[in-house]
C-alpha cells in the first residue's frame, strides 16, 4: 500500500499527489512513468513520475481527472492510500548534455516535462520551458519550471501570459536561433503541431506518446505505435521517441479504440455517486443491483 503524504490542487482539474513509494523514488529517472492500481478491481493506468524525494521515499504524481480512474485517484486524501504503484517502466529521456533546450508543456503535459527541465538544468543546459492552458487557472507548475530557467507561459484566451499557443512561442525561439533540442509533451495534435514546426529547423524533437497501456511490460500489444514505419511499444520502446517519426494519426486512432467503454464508466461512477447523495432506500431496487454488477474490472477488461 501506499499512503497518499499531500494532496494539492494544482489547476480546476488537476491534483498533485505526494506518495508513498520508497523502491521507486531511489532509482526514478527523468520520462519514466508508473502503472497505477488504486485498489482491487480497479483499472491499470500510466502516470508520470513527476518529481521524486528519495530521502523522504515519496513520488509526485500530477493527474489530469479525465475519467472514472483518474478521477477515482483524485479523490483519495492524505491518510488514505493507493493500493498498487508499479515502477519505473519506460526509458529514461535521452538528455543533451550542453546548449539550448526548449521544453513545451501543454496541459498536464507539463507536469511530464518538468523532471526534463530539472535534470537538463542540472547538468547545465539552458532550458526554456513554454508551457501552455487554455486560461490562467490551467497554466501549472509554472513556479517550480522558473527555477530551471526561463519560463515562457501562454494561454489560449491572453487571460494570462503570451496570448495564443505554445507553437506560437516556440516558433519566434525557432526564429531567434540555437535551439539544440526540443522536449514536447501535450495532446496528440500540440506534439504534431510541434513535430511538424521544428522539422525544417533540423532540431531534434522528442515527444511522450501517451498510448493506452495494460500492462506496461511489452507483453499485450496495447500500446503499439508506428516510428518511422517500425513497430514500437510505448511502455518499453518509449514512452519518448523522435517526433519527427511518429505516426499521429494511428496514435489518434488507436487512443478513440474504447471511448464508448470510458464514457460508460464515467456514468456509471455518476450514477453511482448520485445514489449515493439520496436517501437510501428501504428495498434495493433490480436497477441498482444490476449497476453493481458493471464493476470497474469491466473498463480494465475492455482494454
Ligand atoms: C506513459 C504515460 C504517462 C502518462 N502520464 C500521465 C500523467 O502524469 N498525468 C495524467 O493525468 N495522465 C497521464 N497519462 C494519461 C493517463 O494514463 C490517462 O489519462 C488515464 O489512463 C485515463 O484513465 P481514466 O479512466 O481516468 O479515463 P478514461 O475515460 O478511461 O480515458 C480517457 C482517455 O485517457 C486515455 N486512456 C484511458 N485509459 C488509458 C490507459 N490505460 N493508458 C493510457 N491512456 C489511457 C485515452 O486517451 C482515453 O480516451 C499518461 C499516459 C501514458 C501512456
Ligand atoms: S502496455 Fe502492454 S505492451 Fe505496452
Amino acid at each position: 500500500m501506499h499512503t497518499i503524504v499531500s494532496k494539492e490542487q494544482l489547476s480546476p482539474n488537476v491534483t498533485r499527489l505526494v506518495v508513498e513509494a520508497s523502491r521507486i523514488a531511489q532509482i526514478r529517472r527523468p520520462g519514466q512513468f508508473v502503472i497505477v492500481r488504486r485498489g482491487p478491481g480497479a483499472e491499470r493506468i500510466p502516470l508520470t513520475i513527476a518529481d521524486a524525494d528519495p530521502v523522504a521515499g515519496t513520488i509526485t504524481l500530477v493527474i489530469q481527472a479525465i475519467g472514472k480512474s483518474t478521477s477515482d485517484l483524485v479523490e483519495l486524501e492524505p491518510g488514505q492510500a493507493i493500493q498498487d504503484i508499479a515502477g519505473p517502466l519506460g526509458q529514461p529521456t535521452e538528455l543533451i548534455e550542453r546548449g539550448h533546450a526548449v521544453c513545451v508543456g501543454g496541459g498536464v503535459g507539463t507536469a511530464v516535462v518538468y523532471p526534463i527541465a530539472q535534470e537538463l538544468h542540472r547538468r547545465g543546459v539552458r532550458v526554456t520551458s513554454i508551457i501552455g492552458g487554455r486560461s490562467r487557472e490551467w497554466v501549472i507548475l509554472e513556479d517550480e519550471l522558473r527555477q530551471a530557467g526561463e519560463v515562457v507561459a501562454c494561454t489560449d484566451d491572453g487571460s494570462y501570459g503570451r496570448h495564443g499557443f505554445v507553437t506560437e512561442a516556440l516558433k519566434d525561439a525557432l526564429e531567434a536561433g540555437g535551439v539544440d533540442a526540443v522536449y514536447a509533451v501535450g495532446p496528440v495534435p500540440m506534439m504534431r503541431a510541434v513535430s511538424e514546426l521544428t522539422r525544417p529547423y533540423g532540431v531534434p524533437t522528442t515527444v511522450s506518446l501517451n498510448a493506452i497501456m495494460v500492462d506496461g511490460t511489452g507483453m499485450c500489444g496495447g500500446c503499439r505505435v508506428s516510428i518511422g514505419g517500425e513497430t514500437k511499444y510505448a511502455c518499453v520502446d518509449g514512452p519518448e521517441f523522435d517526433g519527427h517519426k511518429v505516426d499521429f494519426r494511428m496514435l489518434a486512432d488507436r487512443l478513440t479504440t474504447y471511448r464508448t467503454f470510458e464514457q460508460q464508466a464515467l456514468e456509471r461512477r455518476e450514477a453511482c455517486r448520485i445514489g449515493l447523495r439520496q436517501p437510501a432506500p428501504a428495498v434495493a431496487p433490480a436497477s441498482a443491483a444490476a449497476s453493481s454488477n458493471l464493476t470497474p474490472a469491466t473498463t480494465e477488461n475492455a482494454r
